[in-house]
């Protein structure tokens, strides 16, 4: 499927009524701003196919991109944003909890979390309602490269073990260099022909 990025389609932006596309699909979730569209755009090899910006809370709606033949990836709307109104706030939750709850063609979410953050009570929430809902998923810790080579371990572990996690189920993750890229590919491609 990594070989397929070059034939890549934007789908459109949705709040709802997704388009049946027929092929697996992937969502990338995650707090604002802690760098999905960015991750995105590293698997698919892009600069820009998800729009990436250093303002919070810049991806509102739910973009969805055909991978060549083979997956779907969906680029999710961050949550937690402190300075949205509440009101706002509560859209973006509904809007996320009616896609996971209602998208028969979703294989893998990915949660992407800040590698250098303590886990926080959203991601876990998320993590729960994802445990509950049977729906398989996989933590990225992303912005790993800003981390020192000597505290990534400490972090990664404190991760893991806040969220209760299996070492598979965590991958150290850098938009910026591509390291742990390979890792979630595997993670993806396993996840779309289960
Ligand atoms: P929203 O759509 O607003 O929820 O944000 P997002 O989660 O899609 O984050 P986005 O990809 O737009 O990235 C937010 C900021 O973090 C940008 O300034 C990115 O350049 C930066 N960033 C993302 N990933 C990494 C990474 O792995 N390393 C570093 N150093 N910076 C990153
Ligand atoms: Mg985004």
């Amino acid at each position: 499927m990594r070989n397929q990025v070059g034939a890549l389609e934007f789908l459109g932006s949705f709040v709802d009524q997704f388009p049946e596309v027929g092929l697996p699909e992937i969502a990338f979730a995650g707090r604002s701003n802690v760098g999905k569209s960015s991750a995105l755009n590293c698997l698919l090899n892009r600069k820009k196919a998800a729009r990436v910006s250093s303002t919070p809370g810049r991806t509102q709606l739910i973009n969805l991109f055909r991978v060549g033949k083979g997956c779907v990836f969906a680029d999710l709307p961050g949550y937690g944003f402190a300075r949205v109104p509440d009101s706002v706030q509560s859209n973006w939750k509904g809007m996320i909890e009616n896609y996971l709850g209602g998208r028969d063609t979703l294989r893998l979410v990915v949660l992407l979390v800040d590698a250098r953050r303590d886990p926080t009570r959203l991601d876990g929430e998320l993590i729960a309602g994802l445990r509950a809902a049977n729906i398989p998923f996989l933590v990225v810790a992303t912005k790993i490269d800003k981390l020192k080579r000597s505290q990534q371990a400490k972090h990664i572990a404190q991760i893991r073990k806040g969220f209760q996690l299996k070492t598979e189920q965590l991958v150290p993750f850098s938009s910026m260099t591509g390291s742990g890229k390979d890792q979630v590919w595997d993670k993806i491609e396993q996840a779309c022909v289960a």
